[in-house]
């Protein structure tokens, strides 16, 4: 039976799922492409280190080079992750000829651009299934499921962190900051948590996301990006008076003449698909054109179902070449066909919003409030106030409203002036409401 030859970079979490997935399911991964795939050389950065798989020692080394520049390997699986020195040795397989897979959404949403033209211009495919929500297959629900389709708008829980964080908050009451250390004792955030609390991870994500979409390119820094560390447990009590739970989310819409990316926490209606998405899990909500919504849940990370994802990616590569034709063009959809079409400026996005504040419990209070809001144009839809227990000087009281649709940056002028109210003796907590 013939060999595809593979060279894999990186033997950690992900990589140690691959090597086990396709020695468990060899065979029966071979009767469906018809070739073995041989996983040939894997580069690593300590050779000596203990394995969570085992791994035949002689086929491990630190000299990367050698693995990419291995005539008998076909196809580069770079599983490293971070930007540099990947974006270097993914740029070399692709010189040198060889197909690539990658994880590494830092990487992709930050040299996309460069490394797609790379692998046109060489004639060489690169596949990114794992690199946004996991082992769910949405990659390939987009390009191929949607392929004769107009995408119109989606709605992503793409950090699994993010969401496990939230919906403990939402079950348990208790704060950000118990939470989270709950989830790095468990494995499931970092002891760095800032890429996947702060939005970061998310805003990756969703770069590769509307580039696919949309056919544009995004940078992250044109996403507004905002994180999770300001919600208390007593937005989730006020969010279920509306209806609505909180969703760490991330959107792309297409808008015609530009496109708006965003990534924030939510109050989403808890009817909609989405508010069930709850732990670690992913979910997806599309919009397109012909198909109307459909919605893509799993997991996001872990080992075995992020190597599925990676596996199956290697698969297809392996179709091509032994079918000799190349379907993997990036993202299928030439670079050169990119359409120049602008990231709408963040302050210009609109939402509804919801507004905590924390004021003294004097009249003529709301009146000052409204004032501000009514002084950006921004109308109020509910308004609530609740007293607070008073302390020995003075008493305080929590004011929630609820707005209209509304500008981004009419609502930062308005907060920046809620600060400079004496009655408002707390920051602002905001929250996007999104219907
Ligand atoms: N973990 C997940 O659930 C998940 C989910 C989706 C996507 N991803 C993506 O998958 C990729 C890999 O993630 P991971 O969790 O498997 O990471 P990891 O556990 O940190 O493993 C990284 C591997 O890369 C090797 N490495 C690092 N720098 C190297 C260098 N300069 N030269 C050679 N080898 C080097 C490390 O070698 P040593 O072992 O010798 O240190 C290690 O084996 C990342 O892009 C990540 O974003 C991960």
């Amino acid at each position: 039976m013939r060999a595809i030859g593979v060279g894999l970079l990186g033997l950690g979490n992900v990589g140690a799922g691959v090597v086990k997935l396709l020695d468990d399911n060899a065979d029966a991964i071979a009767a469906r492409i018809g070739a073995k795939i041989d996983v040939r050389r894997i580069a690593v950065r300590a050779a000596d280190k203990p394995r969570l798989v085992d791994v035949d020692r002689g086929r491990i080394t630190t000299d990367v080079e050698s693995v990419i520049d291995d005539p008998q390997v076909q196809i580069v699986v770079e599983l490293i992750g971070g930007e540099t020195p990947a974006r270097e040795f993914v740029l070399r397989a692709i010189e040198n000829g060889k197909h690539v897979v990658t994880a590494n959404k830092a990487l992709l949403a930050a040299h996309g651009d460069r490394i797609f033209e790379a692998a046109e211009r060489r004639g060489v495919d690169i596949f990114y299934e794992a690199s946004v929500c996991g082992g769910v297959p949405l990659i390939r629900a987009l390009r191929d499921g949607l392929a004769s389709d107009k995408i119109e708008e989606l709605h992503g829980i793409v950090n699994g962190t993010s969401n496990y964080i939230l919906t403990r908050m939402a079950q348990e009451g208790r704060p950000f900051g118990e939470i989270l250390a709950d989830a790095q004792a468990a494995g499931y955030a970092e002891a760095d948590p800032s890429l996947d609390v702060d939005g970061w991870d998310a805003a990756h994500k969703l770069a590769i996301l509307t580039s696919l979409c949309f056919g544009v390119r995004v940078r992250v820094e044109q996403i507004l990006v905002e994180g999770l560390r300001e919600i208390a447990p007593v937005d989730f009590h006020h969010a279920k008076r509306f209806g609505c739970v909180i969703k760490p989310l991330a959107i792309a819409r297409d808008h015609g003449a530009d496109v708006e990316v965003r990534v924030h926490p939510a109050m989403i209606p808890e009817h909609r698909m989405l508010a069930t998405v709850t732990g670690v899990f992913n979910g997806v909500w599309v919009s397109s054109q012909a198909l109307g919504p459909s919605m893509y849940y799993g997991r996001g990370a872990g080992m075995m179902p992020t190597a599925v994802a990676v596996v199956s990616d290697v698969i297809e590569v392996a179709r091509d070449i032994l079918g000799q034709a190349s379907s993997g063009l990036p993202l299928r959809l030439r670079i050169r066909d990119w359409q120049d079409r602008p990231i709408r400026e963040t302050g210009l996005l609109e939402s509804r919003y919801y507004l905590r504040f924390t004021v003294v419990d004097k009249p003529g209070v709301l009146a000052q409030i409204d004032g501000v809001l009514g002084g950006e144009g921004i109308a109020t839809r509910d308004v609530t106030q609740h007293a607070e227990a008073p302390s020995a000087t003075e008493t305080r009281a929590t004011v929630v409203i609820t707005t209209q649709v509304a500008r981004e940056r009419n609502m930062q002028r308005a907060l920046a002036a809620f600060a400079k109210l004496p009655c408002v003796v707390d920051k602002t907590r905001l929250i996007r409401i999104v219907d």
